[in-house]
């Protein structure tokens, strides 16, 4: 029975573990994605400009010209489409807006 206490006590605890871990995961995914994929080019604060990068706090280009942008790339910035999903793809565009 002594053996049994700390058994119960991970069982117990393990899925309140799971169930906060993924709580702060939402906003932040959009900001891990821009600084795995875009800030190489484009800073994360969106102003590197590198590689002919445009400055992401100037642009006028909203959520569905970003969406397009990003999954099929255009000139020098390449597409997405193979690294990111349709969701992800929304998420770093979301985050992307941000940036002013
Ligand atoms: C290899 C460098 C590179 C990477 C990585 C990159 N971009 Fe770009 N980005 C560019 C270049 C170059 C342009 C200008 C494209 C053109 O108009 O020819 C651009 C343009 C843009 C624009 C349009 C700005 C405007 O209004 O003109 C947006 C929005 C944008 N990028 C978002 C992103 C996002 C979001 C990511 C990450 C998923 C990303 N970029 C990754 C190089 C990059």
């Amino acid at each position: 029975m002594k053996n049994f206490l700390p058994l119960a006590a991970a069982l117990l605890l393990a899925p309140a573990a799971q169930a906060a871990a993924p709580a702060p995961t939402p906003p932040l995914t959009g900001k891990v994605l821009y600084a795995r994929n875009c800030a190489r080019c484009h800073g994360p604060n969106g102003r590197l400009g590198l590689n002919g990068a445009h400055d992401l706090t100037k642009s006028n280009l909203n959520a569905f010209g970003r969406t397009y942008l990003v999954t099929n790339g255009m000139g020098k910035m390449p597409s997405f489409q193979k690294q990111l999903t349709p969701p992800q793809i929304a998420a770093v565009v979301a985050y992307s807006l941000t940036l002013k």
